[in-house]
């Protein structure tokens, strides 16, 4: 599937600008801080209807102005008649999603529309930082993935949030928590379960092209702990009457802490090179392939899962990599479509690249080079 165009209305630095792209590889030049970043948040909110760069939609407003609107058609070669417009205008008090003129009731329904990849320099921090960029990425990737996520996730979410205000309220109700226990441990499980299924194929594909970027001296191998995972095998998930017996165990701290400690909330990954934990101990460029592997592979599965192509955004990492690298992502993006943004590419990294269209970027102003 590929973008055919884009129409940018007051978002972020842009006033009004329409882009036609290529099929298959754009390139997009630019100083710092002329609007390279925000084209590609305008594109990547069309897959799930949020930013990557900010959970605040309303920053995605140009400064002073009431509203933004993206627009985007959206072609997919398997189908025939494919040809969508998708449009989301962001105000002060919410989003409005339509797709071919008709409004979405739930974002939800927008998972399932194009799926888009992005590779960019804070992708470093799922390797490197806390948990939660970790499981946002998990989040991230399965709601695009299985929109069926999306919902478990969503209630899991809800429940979480009365429980715990349930237990800041002094003398919490027993028999209400009773109710929120099995119902945290019905989502929970499901939440966890579906991230082990997903986090093994993730796993298995990763480590593939890890080890073929590497050629093979390094093996990548991916964990995923948490508290609702049974010790006796790493994959398997605890069943409901287990998970609530946990709960039970932790209630008396729980209502001293005021919020619930156990569960998918809390979990993380282990990303290891050669069985070396590479949060801890992992080169840059080690941690730099890993991540790029990830996303990589994250291609593959969403081809897998729906036999659709998603489209990669490449925020500054192309000019980032070693050669072989470089080589490599290259490679796979000869049949899929690609937006690259870069402050400078120099000429022989361009020959390298399939066939496509050069812009620059200039305050907000897109034009087309070649
Ligand atoms: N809501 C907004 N309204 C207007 N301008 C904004 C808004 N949000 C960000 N900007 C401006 O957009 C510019 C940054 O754009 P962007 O992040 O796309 O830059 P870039 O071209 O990717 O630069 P770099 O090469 O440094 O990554 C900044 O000047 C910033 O002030
Ligand atoms: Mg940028």
């Amino acid at each position: 599937m590929y973008f055919k165009e884009v129409k940018l209305h007051q978002f972020r630095n842009y006033g009004e600008q329409s882009v036609l792209f290529d099929k298959n590889v754009n390139v997009f030049v630019g100083e710092n801080a002329q609007g390279k970043t925000n084209l590609l948040e305008g594109l990547y909110v069309m897959g799930l209807g949020k930013s990557f760069r900010t959970s605040r939609d309303s920053d995605m407003i140009g400064f002073g102005k009431e509203f933004a609107r993206v627009a985007t058609v959206v072609c997919d070669e398997q189908e025939a008649d494919s040809e969508k417009e998708i449009e989301i205008v962001f105000k002060k008090e919410g989003k409005i999603i339509r797709v071919r003129g008709l409004k979405l009731d739930r974002s939800a329904e927008l998972l399932d529309e194009v799926y888009i990849v992005v590779f960019s320099p804070e992708d470093l921090r799922i390797i490197k930082e806390g948990p939660e960029h970790r499981r946002r990425f998990l989040d991230r990737e399965l709601c695009q993935y299985k929109p069926v996520y999306y919902n478990t996730l969503g209630q899991y979410r809800r429940v979480l949030r009365h429980r715990n205000a349930l237990l800041r309220a002094c003398g919490a109700d027993g028999a209400l928590l009773g109710t929120y226990d099995e119902a945290l441990a019905d989502y929970g499980m499901r939440v966890v379960r579906e991230r082990q299924v997903f986090v093994r194929r993730l796993e298995e594909i990763s480590a593939e092209i890890h080890s073929a970027i590497t050629e093979g001296s390094e093996q990548l191998s991916i964990r995923y702990d948490g508290d609702f995972v049974s010790t006796k095998d790493r994959e398997a998930t605890l069943d409901k009457d287990q998970i609530i017996h946990l709960l039970h165990k932790n209630r008396e701290k729980d209502e001293r802490r005021g919020y619930t400690e156990a569960g998918p909330h809390r979990d993380d990954l282990t990303i290891f090179i050669n069985g070396t934990d590479s949060r801890q101990f992992g080169s840059q460029g080690q941690q730099r392939t890993a991540a790029l592997a990830m996303r990589l592979a994250e291609i593959r599965l969403i081809e897998e899962e729906t036999g659709k192509k998603a489209i990669l955004l490449l925020d500054d990492v192309l000019s980032e990599l070693d050669e072989k690298r470089q080589t490599y992502l290259i490679e796979a993006m000869r049949d899929v479509q690609v937006f690259i943004t870069s402050t400078g590419i120099d000429e022989d990294l361009l020959q390298r690249l399939p066939s496509g269209s050069l812009f620059r970027i200039d305050g907000g102003l897109v034009n087309k080079l070649t």
